[in-house]
């Protein structure tokens, strides 16, 4: 026969022993926060990249988030015509300072007259051409357009250049978007590097 007062007294030690061993707790500790150690030790181990690579300049607007502003500016004014179009502002030209030329352009069969402080890209527009563009700040190339004469840089200056490397220009690529005419030249829209 179980005795009451035996299994009553049993379940109190066991329950006793169950309340010291929780008093005195397990003895863990929580670990200190690493995870910015962490962090920083892995950013070690990346190698630095080489920004700009060529095919950026395809990205747009990114590209101009991706690259410090004076690497970018560097890499592409390297000995080319930016190194001249650097600080142009075709607003700065006073009113009797404008001057025109005669550009043809060879896929839509005419010559109009564009001033120095007018884009190709807004002088064709206003003639009524669908020309391609996109970003309109010479950060692509969607505006592209080729001059037949040779070098573009003879023939125009860019307010704004993000996009074309020297060769591409000594090719005669322009970006018409950000390109003001400084003599008269034959350009073939619609045409990147
Ligand atoms: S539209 Fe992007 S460079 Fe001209």
């Amino acid at each position: 026969m179980v005795d009451p007062v035996s299994v009553s007294l049993g379940a109190t030690l066991t329950l006793l022993l169950v309340v010291l061993h929780y008093a005195k707790g397990s003895g863990w500790e929580p670990r200190a926060d690493i995870s910015q150690e962490v962090l920083e030790q892995r950013a070690e181990t990346v190698p630095e990249t080489d920004f700009p690579e060529p095919m950026n300049r395809s990205i747009g607007g990114g590209a101009a988030g991706a690259i410090p502003a004076g690497e970018a500016e560097g890499e592409l004014a390297e000995g080319g015509e930016d190194e001249a179009d650097e600080g142009f502002d075709p607003d700065a030209i006073a009113e009797d300072e404008v001057e025109y030329y005669e550009v043809e352009f060879e896929k839509e069969g005419e010559t109009i007259e564009v001033a120095n402080n007018e884009t190709i890209l807004d002088a064709s527009e206003d003639e009524g051409w669908d020309l391609p563009y996109a970003c309109r700040q010479g950060q692509c190339v969607s505006c592209g357009g080729r001059i037949q004469e040779g070098d573009a840089l003879d023939y125009v200056r860019h307010s704004n250049n993000e996009a074309l490397f020297e060769d591409d220009m000594e090719d005669g690529y322009c970006l018409t978007c950000v390109a003001y005419p400084t003599d008269d030249f034959t350009i073939e829209t619609g045409e990147q590097p």
